[in-house]
């Protein structure tokens, strides 16, 4: 059992909480909103049947706490920060936050946005800070991307993967640093053509969202677009399909659209209403309830077909 300080108490440092707190670890979450205490609560009772559920929940654990200010809380083995997408913010916090603890203790962040350098900057002791960023929310689903900057110290990146490891996620290591990290560049990259295709009126928000969970979901249950495409070549694989529609693939990609989000908001935000009129907190626990099982039942399924052909 390790102790984890959460700095930040809002969708992510709630949601960190409970999965550290569910691994059986020991967990306080800094935040000087005193609402949080209420969204710790409702966060950790949602994420209990859902860890049961993915077989990542530990016999024996405490509830996350929440403190208001970080002297209430005990000495950390590891931070994990997840305070606003603010660069300031974050500097300043993190500036008064180190001399309170260890040397050499680890700080993860959880920022989505900016590398580990630039999050590190204002550090004294800058050698301990890496990315460990979740998706959303954290108890539920599986990758940790972590991601060292210049001066984070390998040994840092190992003892972190074990943990989040032990915690039965997986880890992927980014070898450079980029903004962005690894799931939301490709998220954003897919994100952003389907902006395009409803602002433009070329696709309604319905269809975009049934073209990824029936067209795209279904294969990438088991590979990547790398295996998608390899199997478009016929036998010559991804060479093949290279081949064939490079070409046309190339032009297609200089097709793409490039949207503006912010003038976009009205026909998405409808868009929205429509595919799903149900609220917020409705779609998030019907997710927390059905997305368990498949990921479950998807577990045995992928051991095999790597297995199948051998
Ligand atoms: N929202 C997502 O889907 C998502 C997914 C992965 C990672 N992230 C990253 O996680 C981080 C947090 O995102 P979020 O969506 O949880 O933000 P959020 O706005 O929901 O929560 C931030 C919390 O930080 C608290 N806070 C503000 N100042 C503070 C201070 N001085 N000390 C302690 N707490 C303070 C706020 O009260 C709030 O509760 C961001 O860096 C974001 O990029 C977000």
């Amino acid at each position: 059992m390790a102790q984890i300080l959460v700095i930040g108490g809002g969708l992510i440092g709630c949601g960190w909480a409970a999965a550290f707190a569910g691994a059986g670890h020991d967990v306080a979450v800094v935040d000087p909103d005193a609402l949080v205490a209420d969204r710790l609560e409702q966060t950790w009772q949602a994420a209990q049947p859902v860890m049961v559920a993915l077989g990542t929940m530990r016999e024996k654990t405490t509830a996350p706490r929440h403190v208001l200010n970080v002297d209430q809380a005990p000495c950390a083995d590891l931070v994990q920060e997840a305070l606003p997408e603010d660069l300031t913010l974050k500097h300043n916090v993190l500036a008064e936050l180190e001399p309170l603890i260890g040397k050499t203790t680890p700080i993860a962040s959880s920022s989505s946005g900016f590398t580990p350098d630039m999050i590190a900057s204002g550090l004294t002791n800058p050698d301990r800070l890496f990315i460990a960023h979740p998706c959303n929310p954290p108890y539920l689903m599986p990758t940790v991307e972590l991601v060292g900057q210049s001066n984070t110290l390998p040994s840092i990146l190992d003892d972190a993967e074990a943990i989040y490891a032990a915690m039965g996620k997986t880890v992927l290591r980014m070898a450079k640093p980029m903004r962005g990290h690894l799931v939301n560049r490709l998220q954003f990259a897919l994100w952003r053509e389907a902006v395009h295709l409803v602002a433009t009126g070329a696709a309604t928000m319905a269809d975009v969202e049934n073209a990824i969970s029936e067209g795209l979901a279904p294969r990438w249950c088991l590979m990547g677009p790398g295996g998608v495409f390899h199997l478009s070549g016929g036998d010559a694989g991804m060479a093949g399909y290279i081949e064939a529609l490079g070409p046309a693939t190339t032009s297609l990609w200089n097709d793409l659209g490039t949207p503006n989000l912010v003038t976009a908001a009205k026909v998405l935000t409808e868009g929205m209403t429509e595919v799903d009129p149900r609220s917020v907190a409705e779609i998030t626990t019907a997710r927390d309830a059905a997305l368990p099982k498949v990921m479950r039942a998807l577990k045995p399924i992928k051991e095999n077909y790597r297995k199948q052909g051998e």
